[in-house]
């Protein structure tokens, strides 16, 4: 598997709400060091996390009131970037700043525009289940040491649960009912229509134990951004219809490090704390399944000559179709540079 450049142009999940307060956080994305705060107003400020003086983690240093204090030569620099003061000078020099990212924060989660700032439209989030009130939702990281793409292709090909999720989501059902493909002109879906099946083991601990009609649908929204819509129907009165979502945010640190912000968002039981327990234990479970398989394959990928070949069958259609996706945005870019900002 080839690796494909960074899409800059797109909002990414760069953290949650609550990782981000008074202390300077770093976070990489998209190969860039990014350091977050909030104002003391609340707001959340994203800048480059590198001192342009001499290249010192600017994480390492100190918040000043609004400002950030460089910790090795004191430079400081303002939320919008510009420097505000060098030690011992009477001015500071316009051309001393770093980059400032545009933000937008909701349903819990802090997004950063990683392209030209003029293209940052925050209508062009996908995500809308996350803070409202008819949904509720777990959520939790998990740090793949890999590429992002892996982490795409294994969201949108889930015949995998059967082999890697068994004890939870998996069973052979899902492996072998076909897919349906659509590549669309924003997303690309698969759609898998399971009728009346055994239910998975997590589903027994929501109180479905009958036979049921499973949907699973994996969207992926380009470029980094999965959504898996699933309901499982009793076939037999008397159990509830479970109805989620899982937002899956792939939030590329490095060409082989990937922050994997993710969410299960539910419309039902919303007032249940032991139903928002079994999603997040078996949720961060089956994630934590995913990266070890993943990891596994990067560090494959890693030691293979670059030559080595890769083989296909019909269910990888919507994954491959999701990876000529992200080749075409990055290709789009390196043709139309990113603006500096
Ligand atoms: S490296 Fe930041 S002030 Fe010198
Ligand atoms: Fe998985």
């Amino acid at each position: 598997m080839e690796q494909i450049p960074f899409v800059r142009n797109a909002w990414y999940a760069a953290a949650w709400s609550e990782e981000i307060g008074r202390d300077l956080v770093e976070r990489w994305i998209c190969g860039v060091p990014i350091v977050f705060y909030r104002r003391e107003d609340g707001t959340a400020v994203a800048l480059e996390g590198t001192c342009p003086h001499r290249q010192y983690p600017l994480a390492l240093g100190r918040l000043k009131g609004d400002h950030i204090e460089c910790g090795y030569h004191g430079i400081t620099f303002g939320c919008d970037g510009a420097c505000a003061r060098v030690p011992g000078e009477q001015r500071a020099p316009a051309a001393m700043r770093v980059r400032a990212f545009p933000l937008h924060e909701r349903g819990g989660l802090i997004w950063l525009y990683a392209g030209d700032p003029g293209g940052a439209d925050p209508a062009k989030i996908t995500e809308q289940w996350l803070g409202t009130p008819a949904w509720t939702a777990v959520h939790g990281t998990k740090i793949l040491e890999g590429r992002a793409q892996l982490l795409i292709e294994n969201l949108m090909d889930l015949s995998h649960v059967a082999f890697l999720h068994p004890e939870t989501i998996g069973n052979s059902s899902v492996a072998e009912t076909p897919i349906v493909t659509e590549v669309l002109p924003d997303c690309v879906r698969a759609t898998r229509l399971m009728k009346n099946i055994q239910p998975p083991a997590l589903f027994a601990k929501f109180g479905v134990s009958a036979r049921i009609d499973r949907t699973q649908i994996a969207e992926f929204h380009p470029p980094y951004m999965v959504l898996t819509r699933a309901t499982a129907a009793s076939t037999e009165p008397g159990y509830p219809t479970l109805n989620f979502v899982v937002i899956h945010c792939v939030t590329p640190e490095t060409a082989t490090r990937t922050r994997y912000n993710w969410a299960v968002a539910r419309d039902y039981a919303l007032d249940d704390p032991a139903v928002s327990e079994a999603w997040q234990t078996g949720s961060s479970w089956i994630f934590d399944q995913d990266v070890a398989a993943l990891n596994a394959q990067e560090a494959r990928l890693q030691r293979l000559p670059a030559d080595h070949i890769e083989l296909s069958i019909p269910g990888d259609a919507a994954a491959l179709a999701a990876r000529k996706l992200v080749k075409q945005l990055a290709a789009l870019e390196r043709r139309a540079p990113v603006a500096a900002g």
